[in-house]
């Protein structure tokens, strides 16, 4: 039996529950001052003052993982990123400095398309290595939970074979736990503009059965937006995907207000993801159903566009989730600390609500927030150390890492 105990923390900031925190109690992250945290087997067995753990246990016993007076936290939980996909867009990124619009672009034959066409082209194993790649820089930032989408494929090879490729990662990866999520209607190619049904008929019938026969994913998901997929569309396409087993989220009111959080909320989604352009009566739909509100501010400030108003939806009594995003166009970037500053200086978040929107929150949109997500007994020993003695330290940092120690499921797998 492997027994770890983590000793001279300035904090634990536990962030403890097991569900999504909405509104004011988002600010509960729960700091215990000088807390140690027992781990058994990857799991959390005990958390408390230094004093009543080490009551506890004949410390003989216990490998020691020593904070140094620093801050102990739940690990970040990153739960909406399209990680796998072939190719880049660099040139995309300069067309919009000049004043494209990623609309624009996307209506013209590039954006998502264009990094369909790199994906279709990539090997499986390709698609692995780069996913590596990509795994191993968000644990560096303290991530130890994260989702997955496919979506570079729309067709049906390319979405398993993305799919696949998470799968592969899943179970060579012991140092960061994977979501997935099949997102088959992204993007609409040029021979199916117009034939948008028909394009949706064909992801029911052909390739939603195979991600459902092969396992290859708990989620399901849709690009809800003007000119891409409409409200009738998403719900059919959805409908079709829950009644198979999958649990719901939706790419909502990101750049029109369509009404993508009123679908979230009447169809039971775990989250509706963007939101910048949501309706007063979709936030309180959002609330009422506790559909997680997941926000992706890095995404709004590569597009140059205007906040997500995480405000009113926390006092409307949503529970918020933050995210990167990444993806090779509209925000390629899987740094915590970018979110953590935007969040902090352009949301009108406080530290503790960012907090909980990365942690706990973060893993009620993945439907793990019983799993992870915070330190409590039961849980994995999901886990990071920061570099400086306090929570404050964070948003004060503007986008630096601070995080010096990744633990996940009781093993450390990172120090900066
Ligand atoms: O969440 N908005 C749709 N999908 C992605 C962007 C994908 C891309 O540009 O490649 C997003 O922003
Ligand atoms: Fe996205």
């Amino acid at each position: 039996m492997s027994k770890k105990v983590i000793l001279n923390s300035s904090e634990v900031v536990t962030c403890s529950g097991f569900e999504a925190k909405s509104g004011t109690t988002m600010m509960q992250i729960n700091p215990i001052k000088n807390g140690a945290i027992l781990i058994q087997d990857g799991y959390i067995s005990m958390v408390g003052t230094e004093t009543e753990v080490l009551k506890t246990i004949d410390l003989d016993d216990y490998e020691i993982i020593d904070a140094k007076g620093n801050t102990v936290m739940p690990g970040f939980v990153d739960s909406h990123t399209h990680f796998i996909f072939g190719g880049y867009r660099a040139e995309e990124f300069s067309w919009r400095l000049r004043g494209d619009s990623y609309m624009d672009i996307m209506e013209r034959g590039g954006g998502i398309v264009s990094s369909v066409r790199s994906t279709r082209e990539s090997t499986l194993a390709e698609l692995v290595t780069v996913g590596n790649k990509r795994l191993d820089s968000m644990i560096k930032f303290g991530v130890t939970t994260v989702e997955g989408k496919s979506g570079y494929g729309l067709d049906k090879a390319t979405e398993i074979k993305q799919l696949e490729a998470m799968r592969i990662l899943k179970e060579k990866r012991t140092d960061i736990d994977i979501a997935t999520t099949f997102l088959g209607p992204h993007a609409v190619e040029k021979q199916y503009k117009g034939k948008e049904d028909d394009f949706i008929d064909l992801q029911i019938s052909e390739v939603l059965p195979i991600v459902i026969q092969k396992n290859l994913a708990e989620f399901a998901d849709i690009f809800c937006e003007k000119n891409v997929f409409t409200i009738e569309q998403s719900r059919r396409f959805l409908l079709a995907a829950k009644g198979l087993g999958l649990k719901l989220k939706i790419h909502a009111d990101e750049i029109v207000q369509l009404g993508g959080a009123e679908l979230a909320a009447e169809l039971g989604a775990i989250s509706a993801d963007h939101l910048l352009q949501a309706s007063d009566f979709g936030i309180s739909q959002l609330a009422a159903k506790k559909v997680i509100a997941t926000l992706l501010p890095a995404t709004a400030f590569s597009l140059k566009t205007d906040y997500a108003n995480a405000r009113k939806m926390i006092n409307s009594n949503c529970a918020v989730a933050l995210s990167t995003d990444l993806n090779p166009g509209s925000c390629f970037s899987n740094s915590i600390p970018l979110i953590i500053s935007l969040a902090a200086l352009y949301m009108d978040m406080r530290i503790e609500e960012i907090i909980t929107s990365l942690t706990i929150n973060g893993a009620a949109a993945l439907s793990r927030e019983r799993e992870t997500g915070s330190i409590d007994v039961g849980k994995k020993a999901d886990i990071i150390i920061l570099d400086f003695p306090s929570y404050h330290f964070l948003p004060y940092h503007i986008g630096m890492n601070i995080v010096k120690t990744v633990i996940k499921s009781g093993n450390i797998v990172a120090e900066n």
